[in-house]
């Protein structure tokens, strides 16, 4: 047998497979039962945290996504904790200037997180250039930390294998520890994946580590070939949340490795264990309708409009409440014409919603362009970074006519030169119980503030409680 090379899984159930399946909703309880059991799989790392699952949590399960953080690093003893990180956006929608950056690392690698994920909407490496710097900075002080720079892998004329080789070698230069082929909608089809991982091995020697959703049915096959092709990581999610809009499942490609050069040598008795742990709220999620069966099956429509899965559902939920529900197949076909128009960017948070959003009210308006949303004019200006392709002129002139553009990166383009982190403690400081509520706030200053206040009633509740059990007045 040729020589060993076990393939590393990491294992998505606890960030990427419950925001593809049910909004992000699994709660920090439903989390710690198995976290035990998952701490001896030997997964490369658990991905556990990201922008939708720090905004869910704060937003709709009233949790402290800190604690969270600090829950599972408890409970993980052995395992890497993995996070995604929208570059100069952090995990919010909007530039931060690079103190931000600073802290927010920091403050999550202090809290336990090993590997920060960092991608841009617009593969503008510039954006990305703090968080790895931060992350590298941290490494050196503390002796923990990785930096993972993720290619937004999208399909296009610009997107040529020269072009993912420039960006790997540049990825190298910038100091990041791995690289991630990061394919947000399912594009990656096997053999195309088999290319790209040869092309990205030969052109660096950092570690590679692709992820990718199941949402048009090739997932599983795609890993394989990347495998085959020398890939070193790839994601996984438990069966209970696998599949559909998710990730391939993690007993299966485990399964599917054995007795090979790549066997990972988990224990598929112990995977059956921490699947029978999740079945029953995959069950509960379904019969409740967080789950919806229709996020499960092969959606092939991605692959024709290279639209990402929950892309197509935030439309459709858009076009319900507009009464348009009958225009879906007209929007679905001007999405591609407005990427183009505006440099054929990956379709990823933000760029995603800009371009899907600006589709629909190009296609309600009757006439293309009529009306732009704000974020749309944002894109144009450059305050988002560059593309990789030049923007429409014509589209420029008729969208921000006259306006100046800029060719910085977003912190700059955006104006965010300055430390803006002690003005922002300033708004916020009657909130702030520890240091991280000020980032909290700093991402999403409204739902962070309701959080806020939510959580005083909570204490003042208990502090009542314990003083009025004596009487046996329980206040509600
Ligand atoms: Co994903």
């Amino acid at each position: 047998m040729a020589e060993k090379k076990p393939i590393k899984i990491t294992e998505t159930i606890l960030r990427d497979a419950h925001q593809s399946l049910i909004a992000t909703r699994m709660p920090t309880d439903m989390m710690l039962p198995i976290i035990e059991k998952m701490d001896k799989v030997g997964y490369n790392s658990v991905e556990c945290w990201g922008g939708a699952t720090f905004d869910a949590s704060l937003r709709f399960l009233k949790e402290d996504p800190w604690e969270r953080l600090r829950k599972l690093r408890e409970g993980f003893k052995n395992t890497k904790l993995q996070m995604l990180f929208r570059g100069q956006n952090i995990l919010g929608y909007r530039p931060y200037a690079d103190d931000v950056v600073y802290a927010f690392v920091e403050k999550s690698i202090a809290n336990g997180m090993d590997v920060i994920r960092i991608f841009d909407c617009l593969n503008d490496l510039r954006n990305l250039q703090a968080a790895v710097d931060a992350t590298n900075k941290i490494k050196v002080q503390e002796g923990r930390g990785e930096s993972q720079i993720a290619l937004s892998y999208t399909l296009g004329d610009a997107y040529t294998l020269d072009y993912w080789a420039k960006m790997a070698k540049d990825i190298e230069e910038m100091g990041a520890d791995s690289i991630c082929i990061k394919d947000m909608a399912g594009l990656l089809t096997p053999y195309k994946a088999e290319e790209l991982v040869k092309t990205l091995k030969s052109n660096t020697k950092l570690p590679i580590q692709l992820h990718t959703h199941y949402t048009s049915g090739v997932a599983s096959m795609t890993y394989l070939k990347a495998v085959e092709a020398g890939v070193d990581i790839i994601d996984c999610a438990m069966s209970p949340f696998a599949l559909g809009t998710s990730q391939p499942a993690t007993e299966v490609m485990v399964e599917t490795f054995k007795g090979t050069e790549y066997d990972t040598g988990f224990d598929q008795n112990l995977l059956a264990e921490i699947a029978d742990y999740f079945r029953p709220y995959r069950e509960e999620c379904i019969a409740s309708g967080l789950l919806n069966p229709k996020v499960l099956g092969v959606n092939i429509k991605t692959l024709l409009y290279q639209v990402p899965g929950g892309m197509l559902s935030n439309m459709v939920s858009q076009l319900k409440e507009q009464g348009a529900e009958d225009k879906y197949q007209e929007v679905l076909e001007e999405i591609p014409r407005v990427r183009k128009d505006c440099g054929e960017p990956p379709l990823v948070t933000p760029s995603s919603q800009i371009v899907g959003t600006q589709a629909i009210f190009n296609v309600l308006m009757g006439e293309r362009y009529k009306m732009a949303t704000g974020e749309f004019k944002d894109l144009l200006r450059g305050n988002y970074g560059q593309t990789v392709k030049p923007m429409d002129q014509a589209v420029i002139d008729k969208v921000i006519p006259n306006e100046p553009r800029s060719t910085a990166r977003s912190a700059e383009a955006t104006g965010h030169t300055e430390p803006e982190l002690e003005s922002i403690e300033n708004e916020m400081k009657q909130w702030k119980q520890q240091e991280e509520d000020v980032l909290s706030y700093a991402l999403f200053p409204q739902v962070a503030t309701d959080f806020f206040k939510y959580r005083m009633a909570q204490q003042e509740k208990v502090d009542l409680s314990v003083a009025d059990t004596k009487n046996g007045a329980y206040p509600v």
